[in-house]
């Protein structure tokens, strides 16, 4: 769909606005300090939707962390979902022996994560965890958890804060409810 076919943000429902979500992130870095007190979490966060959630988290945190990217692309063929992952950008560090801390913007069929999983281990991490920032359980497909969640949400695709549709929307300070529509028709989504 072209950029120019527009959704108006105002006509899309806040599903967490701005302060839940500040608030929560504020609890999920004191978890994840206490969690990995003593050690650096190295945060490994999965382009591009999760970077403004990335962002939050790390000066919500006490204890010292490390960062990378990795490009991910996950493609989605209308409601037959392929499942197809592919990786557009390598992480630039080691991480042999390094706790690392997978940072998405949500966990919806789980492929992605699972993909992860094994990409990331075939590293010799020390070991590897999830934060998700939302969490669509309903969708699940194959089953894998995070160990951090923001929020858990109903089966309806959001945007905002970071998340897009067609790269529209990752600005807005909310998560809000695009709907259906985000699930019609193929795409690509990262
Ligand atoms: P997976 O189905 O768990 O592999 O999720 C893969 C990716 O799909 C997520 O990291 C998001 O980038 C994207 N995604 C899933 N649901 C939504 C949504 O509701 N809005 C925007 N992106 C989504
Ligand atoms: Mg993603």
């Amino acid at each position: 769909m072209a950029m120019g076919n527009t959704f108006s943000e105002s006509n899309l429902e806040i599903l967490i606005d701005a302060r839940q979500i500040a608030s929560r992130i504020r609890e999920l870095g004191e978890q994840i300090s206490n969690d990995y007190r003593g050690r650096t979490p190295h945060l490994v966060g999965v382009l591009m939707g999760a970077w403004v959630f990335m962002a939050d988290l790390i000066r919500n945190l006490s204890v010292e962390a490390t960062v990378d990217f990795l490009g991910i692309q996950s493609y989605l063929a209308g409601t037959t979902s392929s499942g197809e992952v592919k990786i557009t950008k390598d992480l630039d560090l080691s991480i042999a022996g390094r706790d690392v801390l997978v940072v998405e913007d949500i966990l919806d069929t789980g492929r992605t994560y699972r993909y992860l999983q094994s990409v990331l281990s075939a590293h010799h991490p020390n070991s590897v965890k999830l934060v998700a920032l939302l969490d669509k359980t309903a969708r699940r497909v194959v089953p894998v958890e995070a160990d951090y969640v923001g929020f858990p949400i109903p089966d309806v695709f959001v945007v905002g804060y970071g998340l897009d549709y067609n790269q529209q929307f990752r600005r807005l300070p909310e998560v809000r409810i695009l709907g259906e529509i985000g699930r019609s028709g193929d795409r690509v989504i990262g």
